[in-house]
């Protein structure tokens, strides 16, 4: 009986579900089999194992063709006249062809995307000169990235954010109103004005110009385009939507190295959000961009996953389970066992520069897990000589910290603020020399 009834209760523990516990961040500075990696020299083969398990289990692989330059048109150059640019900026706008569909894409998807607007500001004060500039996707269009008349409406995909119910029928033309979308990565998100007066550029490209944010939203985006033979859906293994909005900047930034006006070695890339989980694999994929620049990446991006705090990985693969690789989905449930995690994902940009951004206000994105990211991947900075974050604790609230890393805890909610650009445009300048 004695025997039975343990047998029951051994049953009984091994049927319960088990509370997850948060468990350690993983190692940056450890290869998989357990070696410890302790000189610069060594980086490059550990890099290659944290960039295949990210390739592998969340951001997909691209393929063939992707990594080919599109063709490009300029379609204006003129100094801005109207708005609160007018008389300090120059204005680019570019557009990027995508490759055209095969006749069998072209007949199943018809509405696949065939084009990206790139809008380029530099300071017109130096409009013979090759400045540094930043890059980023944004949410609300090119239109709504500053307060300039000039920039044409464009007719592309709306917000589409995956609880708006999305009709796939017709591409939507934005509206005037759409200039001044304050919510979402409208002007005071950008800063136009006060990076140009810094003497940088910005430049920016509407994500849903290559995938809308949608579930469903692939049909109309570029990955048709790059099917194979016989294929008529996103496959195990191949990118998502992060990997696809991420493509985009590598072909903006084919254009910009040729820009007249930019800086080649000097692009940063940025995003804020959604768009900071992307922009964390562009600087991982394109090891052209200068620097990183995260705000408010939160969860399966700079955060760490493994300490449960804020957002569930069941909660990313439910709702936006289009931005990652199929693979992803398997760790829902699982997010203290991940062989992924924000430390590791950011430690793919050293040794260039990182500035991780947060917000008190943002328990979503965990931002102490954002902090220990930053201040975890200081250790690989160290590896070249170079510093991290130079503290041990959380610094206390809107006082950056900076080396070849940087942080911040910002008062206030989720979005990007003239403090965020502040102190990425002092982290800019810090890297110029
Ligand atoms: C949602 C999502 C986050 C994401 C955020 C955003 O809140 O759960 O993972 O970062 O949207 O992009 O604003």
């Amino acid at each position: 009986l004695a025997a039975n009834l343990l047998l029951l209760a051994l049953i009984a523990s091994a049927q319960a579900p088990t509370t997850p516990v948060p468990s350690p961040m993983l190692d940056p500075l450890r290869f998989n089999d357990g070696t410890a990696v302790t000189s610069a020299k060594q980086w490059p083969a550990r890099r290659a194992e944290i960039f295949q398990i990210f390739q592998r289990e969340e951001y997909g692989q691209r393929p063939p063709g992707t990594e080919k330059k599109l063709r490009w048109h300029v379609d204006e150059v003129a100094p801005v006249t109207s708005g609160s640019l007018a008389g300090i900026a120059l204005r680019k706008r570019i557009t990027l062809f995508f490759p055209a569909p095969s006749a069998t894409v072209a007949r199943q998807f018809p509405h696949t995307a065939r084009e990206m607007h790139l809008l380029l500001y530099t300071p017109l004060a130096k409009k013979s000169e090759r400045v540094p500039i930043v890059l980023g996707a944004s949410f609300a269009g090119t239109w709504a990235t500053a307060d300039d008349p000039g920039v044409p409406l464009g007719t592309a995909w709306p917000m589409g954010l995956p609880d708006r119910d999305l009709a796939f029928t017709d591409a939507h033309t934005a509206t005037e109103a759409d200039r001044t979308h304050q919510t979402i990565q409208g002007h005071s998100q950008w800063q136009a004005k006060k990076i140009l007066e810094h003497g940088f550029g910005l430049a920016t490209f509407y994500y849903a110009d290559l995938e809308p944010d949608a579930k469903g939203g692939w049909p109309f985006g570029v990955r048709p385009l790059f099917f194979r033979p016989g294929q008529t859906a996103p496959a195990e293994g191949e990118w998502g939507a992060f990997s696809v909005w991420a493509w985009g900047s590598s072909r903006a930034l084919d254009y910009l190295q040729t820009d007249p006006n930019v800086d080649p070695l000097r692009v940063a890339i940025t995003g804020h959000s959604r768009l900071a989980k992307t922009a964390d694999w562009t600087a991982a994929t394109d090891t052209r961009f200068w620097l990183l620049l995260s705000n408010e990446g939160g969860k399966g991006g700079d955060s760490i996953l493994h300490r449960l705090q804020g957002e569930p990985i069941a909660h990313l693969w439910d709702k936006f389970s289009y931005w990652f690789t199929p693979a992803f989905g398997h760790w829902s449930g699982r997010d203290a066992e991940t062989p992924f995690d924000g430390n590791l994902l950011i430690s793919l940009t050293a040794p260039r520069p990182v500035y991780v951004g947060s917000a008190i206000g943002d328990a979503w994105s965990d931002p102490l897990g954002e902090f220990l990211s930053a201040k975890d991947v200081g250790r690989v900075f160290a590896l070249f000589g170079k510093q991290g974050l130079g503290v041990t604790e959380q610094p206390s609230l809107d006082t950056p910290v900076m080396h070849d890393v940087g942080y911040h805890l910002r008062a206030g909610k989720h979005d990007v603020t003239a403090f965020d650009w502040d102190a990425y445009l002092q982290f800019m300048e810090m890297h110029l020399h």
